[in-house]
């Protein structure tokens, strides 16, 4: 085990401002607040509206308040990775849109895409860069603009996803503090049952493909549910098991926040009580890749130096997994 660990040592988050309510939601499909709010805990998400505007500009937001916060100069990152299912384009990757945007030149940067593990596998390779000595300053992106690949006439999917983006700063640290161990995993035979239909080198873009309205997230709900809810929970309980900690020393478990009663089934799991677990579902819906880092940011204030958080999340592919950390400052 290499004597540095990767922390981090800052936060910051972004949110577009338009809400979308489930009672707004009502209006366009046949759905209800009553059945969105039981079956998911969701009761708004925020939508990014405007002409032009992608992942890139909420992603652009939060790593400027990130650098602003902490007092980061552009010349200082060394690596930005930005997780994400909806780059603002297939190529070039949406992090070398944002270093631009941000004004960071000459920096190793990179889309990494785990759908909604993504944040969490993007963390653990950021650890690598961190560990290996060489590189200092690694900045890692979890952003999503759901709304642009979702059909808000499928009450299926529309009434679950929204947009928003998070950013954190992993640095050295010789205090022992930072990612501590992880689980990551990946089952491909799971992809049938959450995926984009067409818009890739299988089903290229044609007239035919949006006709079909095949662009849009395709997902099969009480499928994804039941593995999620199995793995999650599984791989939480593994991660806790395998370094003896007790729910009694966990300070927080930050779950994806794809569905309330998947949270809830994985903090039964952990017999972590409901104060101990990041929840902001009912605000933001599933943004994917910008779920954990959202929690971490809203949350920054109450942790503590030294703190161990279990961060876990499943998703397509299928992708799922778990991060140990300490945390590393108090701000
Ligand atoms: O983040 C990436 C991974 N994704 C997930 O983890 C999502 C996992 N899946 C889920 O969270 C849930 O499966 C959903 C929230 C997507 C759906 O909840 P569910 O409890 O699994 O509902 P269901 O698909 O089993 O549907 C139950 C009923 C059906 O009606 P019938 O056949 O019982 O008459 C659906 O047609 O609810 C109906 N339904 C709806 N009704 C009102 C499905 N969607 C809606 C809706 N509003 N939006």
């Amino acid at each position: 085990m290499s004597e540095i660990k990767a922390a981090i040592t800052g936060i910051e988050g972004y949110t577009p401002d338009y809400v979308l309510s489930n009672h707004e939601i009502a209006t366009m499909v046949d759905t209800s607040d009553e059945w969105i709010t039981t079956r998911t805990g969701i009761k708004e998400r925020r939508i990014l509206k405007g002409e032009g505007k992608g992942t890139s500009d909420m992603g652009t937001e939060a790593v400027k308040r990130l650098l602003k916060k902490t007092n980061t100069s552009v010349d200082e990152i060394d690596l930005l990775i930005c997780a994400t299912v909806t780059p603002d384009m297939q190529f070039p990757a949406t992090a070398n849109v944002i270093c631009d945007k941000v004004g960071i030149v000459g920096a190793m940067s990179f889309d990494l895409a785990a759908a909604c593990s993504g944040f969490i596998y993007s963390l653990e390779t950021a650890r690598q860069f961190i560990e290996s000595g060489k590189y200092k300053k690694v900045i890692v992106v979890g952003g999503d603009k759901m709304s642009s690949i979702i059909n808000y006439e499928d009450r299926a999917t529309c009434v679950i996803f929204g947009d928003g983006a998070g950013a954190i700063m992993l640095e050295p640290n010789s205090e022992g503090l930072g990612i501590q161990d992880s689980i990551l995993k990946s089952d491909g035979a799971g992809r049938h049952h959450l995926h984009q239909k067409a818009g890739g080198s299988v089903k290229p873009a044609s007239h035919a493909t949006v006709d079909a309205k095949e662009h849009y997230v395709y997902q099969e709900g009480q499928q994804v549910f039941k593995f999620a809810v199995t793995n999650m929970a599984d791989v939480s309980y593994e991660i806790m098991d395998r370094n003896n900690l007790t729910a009694e020393d966990i300070a927080y478990l930050v779950p994806h926040q794809a569905n309330k009663r998947i949270i809830d089934a994985t903090a039964n799991r952990m017999g972590v009580g409901s104060d101990k677990v990041m929840v902001n579902i009912e605000r933001y819906g599933n943004t994917t890749n910008g779920t954990i880092p959202l929690c971490l940011w809203e949350w920054e204030d109450k942790l503590k130096k030294g703190d161990n958080i279990i961060l876990a999340a499943f998703g397509g592919g299928f992708t799922w997994g778990s991060i140990y950390l300490k945390w590393a400052y108090n701000s």
